[in-house]
């Protein structure tokens, strides 16, 4: 089988690594790929966004699978023209990436199935919000209703910050958009991710994931400094009822709607007193998250993929073991302000990598046969082992053995479950 994956960061080198184990993948691309994921796969320079460039490189390379990873193609509707066009795609349609392109739609979507969420208002107009700011009360959540790269979003603690968050919001930092204004839900964060191949579901792991740049959870929001899979707050108990009042509702909501759901559904969940409520809903992998999932569920992955673009998940398994996984994202200086760029990376080559410890390149590039950083967030130093300090410890064990002084990563990663 010919297969290729759309992206270029943690999240594909995990993927690729991931499917390259199973014995159907033939040959693998990855488009555009990294330093790190040239180890395992063909890269290819390609405009991921273009419906008709990703079509006709598809066509040309006789690809029998396509992978979409990230959320832009998937918004540009990329999934729509190869799926048009016959070839097999994991990957949601345009109109169901809704659900993680309009937090308005989610908010109806939520509302029509009785889906618990938070209680919400939208505005088009920057007084009517601030009014109603002012007569809810601090604290409250301001959302740019768009795609905003995870920017869009400020939980404030007072009237003044939340009337800051919306005239911003009003004057265009995030392009010509409405506010959604959202009631602040207590309690503790965990992600639950889940196949959906328009009617059937099938959970594929949970994990608790670190935004914030600095120890202890402070600083600024960032893409992600690290993860770890399972999620303990995520018991058996609480996914049962997460698939229950939340994704299946949403699925059969979406199918009801003539916009079915294929793909991976990255359910955001707050969790207070056994009670799951949902903060919102990617329609990609996260990352860092995928990287955990990857390592834990291994080549398999590549048949729960064919499995739900096949709309076959009903007769799929996933084979579990009794493991957990860690990742530690090495970031460069500056990230997620200004960073700089071209610094070499050293001890990569002599990692020992295998199906315990790998070292994912979220942002490299090959510079004359030596790997450079390319981006905010770096690297992925992923372990696991059959306890979360065991995976914890390999994760770090790799941290150790990479010299690049240019970088930095969170030393705390897992303290809440560790
Ligand atoms: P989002 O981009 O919607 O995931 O929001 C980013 C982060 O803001 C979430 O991961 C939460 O930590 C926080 N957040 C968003 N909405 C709420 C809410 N209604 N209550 C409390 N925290 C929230
Ligand atoms: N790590 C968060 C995300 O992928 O959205």
């Amino acid at each position: 089988m010919n297969i290729l994956i759309l992206g270029g960061g943690g999240r594909e080198h995990a993927l690729a690594w991931a499917i390259r184990q199973n014995p159907k993948c033939d040959r693998l691309i990855v488009a555009p790929g990294n330093a790190g994921i040239a180890n395992v796969a063909e890269c290819a320079a390609l405009n991921i966004e273009s419906r008709a460039d990703v079509l006709e490189f598809a066509q040309q390379n006789a690809i029998d699978f396509v992978v979409i990873g990230p959320e832009a193609p998937l918004a540009a509707g990329v999934s729509d023209a190869l799926r048009d066009a016959g070839f097999l795609t994991f990957g949601p349609s345009q109109a169901a990436a809704q659900l993680e392109a309009s937090k308005t739609f989610t908010k109806e979507v939520c509302d029509a199935c009785n889906a618990p969420t938070a209680a919400w208002a939208r505005f088009d107009n920057g007084a009517e919000a601030r009014d109603y700011v002012t007569a809810q009360g601090a604290p409250i959540v301001i959302k740019a209703d768009g795609l905003a790269a995870g920017k869009g979003v400020t939980v404030a603690e007072t009237i003044e910050q939340a009337h800051g968050a919306i005239d911003a919001i009003f004057d265009g930092e995030f392009g010509d958009t409405s506010v959604v204004i959202e009631e602040f839900m207590e309690g503790e964060e965990a992600s639950f991710f889940i196949l959906s191949d328009g009617t059937d579901c099938l959970p594929v792991g949970t994990a608790q994931d670190h935004k914030r740049v600095g120890e202890g959870d402070t600083g600024p929001n960032t893409g992600g400094m690290g993860a770890y899979s399972p999620a303990p707050v995520l018991t058996e108990a609480l996914q049962d009822q997460v698939m229950e009042r939340i994704v299946r509702p949403t699925v059969a909501e979406m199918a009801r709607r003539g916009t079915p759901f294929q793909g991976v559904l990255y359910a955001g969940l707050m969790i207070k007193d056994g009670t799951a409520r949902l903060v919102e809903y990617n329609v990609r992998f996260g990352d860092p998250e995928c990287q955990v999932l990857m390592m834990r569920l291994g080549g398999q992955i590549l048949d729960l993929l064919l499995a739900c673009a096949e709309g076959q998940l009903a007769q799929a398994r996933v084979s579990w073991a009794d493991d957990h996984a860690m990742t530690v994202v090495m970031a460069a200086k500056g990230y997620p302000g200004a960073y700089e760029k071209g610094s070499v990376i050293g001890g990569l080559k002599d990692l020992q990598e295998d199906s315990f410890q790998m070292t994912f390149h979220a942002g490299t590039a090959d510079r004359d046969g030596a790997t450079v950083a390319a981006g905010g967030r770096v690297l992925t130093c992923t372990g696991r082992g059959a306890n979360l300090s065991q995976a914890h410890q390999r994760a770090y064990a790799q941290v150790e053995a990479i010299d690049w002084p240019q970088g930095f990563c969170r030393r705390d990663i897992g303290w809440r479950a560790l």
